[in-house]
C-alpha cells in the first residue's frame, strides 16, 4: 500500500500545524424532515439539475449516524473536523431558534471535544433556506442582515467551544455558479436582469452578508475567548491558453473576477480594478458605506484548491475557460496540478500586505473507485494528497503563513449537481447500506497521522 511521507523538518509535523478532514451540511446530513427546506432541495426537485437525478434527503444519514462518524473522524488521527451548519436546521421559517436542530451541532461539538478534535464550523455552505429564497434570497440585501442574525445564534450557543468560524464556503460558487452560470441552486431567476447582473448582486449580498456577520461575531466575543474568525474561499490559478496578449488579458480577467471578487473587498475595501470593465447594467447596486462594512478584518482565510484553470479570450464575457484534456484526468474532468497550490498561495501572499494566516480548508480529488472485499484502492488520491502536501511544504518554505490541511472530504457524499456519481471521500459510503470503509487514501493518511500524534506525545513527556 502507497503511503504519504513528509520531509522530516517540514512545518507540516509541527504540533501547531492542523491536520483535518471537511464535510458540508447539505452533502452528508440527509434527515430533511429536521430542518427547513433549502434552496438545493427546490433545486433538485426541478428537471434535468442534477446528473443522476438525486438530491440530499439522505445523503450519508449522518444526522442518524453523527456517533459512528465521529469514530471515524477520531480513528484517523486528525487534530480537527471542518463541518458546516444548515441555517434551516437552527432558524425557522418564523424566526424562532430550531432547539433540537441546534442541540445537534452542540453535542457533535462537545463528542468531538471529548476525543481532543478540535471544530472548525462554517455558517453558509450553499443550503440557504427556501424561506429566504422566497424573499429574494441573495438577491435581497435583506438576506445579509438575516445572516448576521443567525451568526448570532451560533456564536452564542458553539462559540466558545470551537477553533474557528467561518462565515461563507466559497461565496463564488453561491453568486457565480448559482446565478449567472446557473447550474448551482438556485439556478437563473427570471425578470431580475441580465445573469451576469444578477451574479454580482448576489456576490455583493454575500459580500455584505460576510461583514455583518464578522461585526456581528467580534461584538459577540468582545468579552470572552473568541473562536478565530475567518471565511472560506476557492482559488485556481488561471492561466492564459496561449501567450497572446488577448489570452494574457483574458487569464487576468479571469483572475480578478474569480479569485480576487472576494478576497481584495474584504482586505482593502475595494473591488478588483476589472469591476471598471463591466458594462454599468452588469454593476451591482451598492449603497454608502458597504465597502467598508465588507472591509474587517480577518484572523485566518481559507483557502479551497482543486486544480487550475486556464482560460482563452471572449469578446463577449472578457474570457472563457478552456476545460482540461488529456490522460490524468479525475472523475471531475479537472487536471491533477499540484504546482497550482504553491503558485497560488505565493500569489495571494505577495498581492495582499494584510493577508491573514492561512488554512487550506478543502482539497481533494474524485476518482472513480470500487470497494471489493472492504477494500478500495484509490492510489491516484493517495499520490494527490502527497504531492498537494508538498506543494503546502513548499510555499511554507517560501515564506507564507500556513497554519493547516483539511482534505476533502471525510467521506464520499453529495456532490452538488454530480449527485452521487463522484466520490471525493477518503471514507468509502455504500449508499445502499450507508456502510462506511476507510479507503486506502484514509489509512494512508492515518498512518501519516499517528506516527506524527506518536511523536508529539513522545516529545510532550521528555518536556
Ligand atoms: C468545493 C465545495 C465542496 C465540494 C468540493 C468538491 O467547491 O466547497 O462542497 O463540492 O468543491
Amino acid at each position: 500500500m502507497k503511503k504519504i511521507t513528509l520531509p522530516s523538518q517540514s512545518a507540516l509535523n509541527h504540533a501547531n500545524f492542523t491536520f483535518g478532514v471537511a464535510t458540508s451540511s447539505y452533502q452528508i446530513e440527509g434527515d430533511r424532515a429536521g430542518r427547513e427546506t433549502c434552496i438545493w432541495d427546490t433545486f433538485c426537485n426541478q428537471p434535468d439539475t442534477i446528473k443522476d437525478g438525486s438530491n440530499g434527503d439522505i445523503a450519508c444519514d449522518h444526522i442518524h449516524r453523527w456517533q459512528e462518524d465521529v469514530e471515524l473522524i477520531s480513528e484517523l488521527g486528525v487534530d480537527a473536523y471542518r463541518f458546516s451548519i444548515a441555517w434551516g436546521r437552527v432558524i425557522k421559517a418564523n424566526g424562532d431558534i430550531n432547539r433540537s436542530g441546534l442541540n445537534f451541532y452542540i453535542k457533535l461539538v462537545d463528542a468531538l471535544s471529548e476525543r481532543g478534535i478540535q471544530s472548525h464550523v462554517t455558517l453558509y455552505h450553499w443550503d440557504l433556506p427556501q424561506y429566504l429564497e422566497d424573499q429574494g434570497g441573495w438577491l435581497n440585501r435583506e438576506t445579509a442582515y438575516r445572516f448576521a442574525d443567525y451568526a448570532a445564534v451560533i456564536a452564542d450557543a458553539l462559540g466558545s467551544k470551537v477553533a474557528s468560524i467561518a462565515t461563507l464556503n466559497e461565496p463564488f460558487c453561491s453568486a457565480y455558479l448559482g446565478y449567472e452560470a446557473g447550474i448551482h441552486a438556485p439556478g437563473p431567476q427570471a425578470d431580475a436582469g441580465s445573469r451576469r447582473k444578477q451574479g454580482r448582486q448576489a456576490a455583493h449580498h454575500l459580500l455584505l452578508a460576510h461583514g455583518l456577520a464578522l461585526q456581528a461575531l467580534r461584538q459577540h466575543f468582545a468579552q470572552s475567548n473568541a473562536p478565530q474568525l475567518g471565511v472560506v474561499l476557492n482559488f485556481s490559478p488561471c492561466h492564459p491558453l496561449n501567450s497572446s496578449p488577448e489570452d494574457l488579458d483574458a487569464a487576468e480577467f479571469a483572475h480578478q473576477y474569480h479569485n480576487l471578487w472576494y478576497l481584495q473587498p474584504m482586505l482593502t475595501g475595494h473591488y478588483p480594478s476589472v469591476y471598471e470593465r463591466l458594462p454599468v447594467e452588469d454593476r451591482p447596486q451598492i449603497e454608502p458605506g458597504d465597502m467598508a462594512l465588507i472591509n474587517q478584518s480577518l484572523d485566518f482565510l481559507g483557502v479551497n484548491y482543486y486544480t487550475r484553470t486556464v482560460f482563452r479570450a471572449n469578446q463577449q464575457h472578457g474570457f472563457k475557460d478552456v476545460p482540461a484534456t488529456g490522460e490524468g484526468l479525475t472523475t471531475m474532468g479537472w487536471e491533477v496540478y499540484a504546482k497550482g497550490l504553491t503558485e497560488i498561495l505565493l500569489s495571494l501572499d505577495s498581492e495582499f500586505d494584510n493577508l491573514p494566516p492561512i488554512f487550506i480548508t478543502e482539497n481533494g480529488i474524485a476518482t472513480a473507485d470500487v470497494c471489493d472485499n472492504n477494500e478500495v484502492n484509490d492510489a491516484m488520491r493517495v499520490d494527490y494528497f502527497q504531492s498537494h502536501l508538498l506543494a503546502v511544504h513548499d510555499a511554507i518554505q517560501q515564506g507564507v503563513d500556513i497554519r493547516g490541511y483539511f482534505a476533502w472530504s471525510l467521506m464520499d457524499n453529495f456532490e452538488w449537481a454530480e449527485g452521487y456519481t463522484q466520490r471525493f471521500g477518503i471514507v468509502y459510503v455504500d449508499y445502499s447500506t450507508q456502510r462506511r470503509t476507510l479507503k486506502n487514501s484514509a489509512k494512508a493518511l492515518q498512518q501519516l497521522l499517528l506516527a506524527r500524534q506518536s511523536r508529539h506525545h513522545a516529545v510532550e513527556d521528555i518536556c
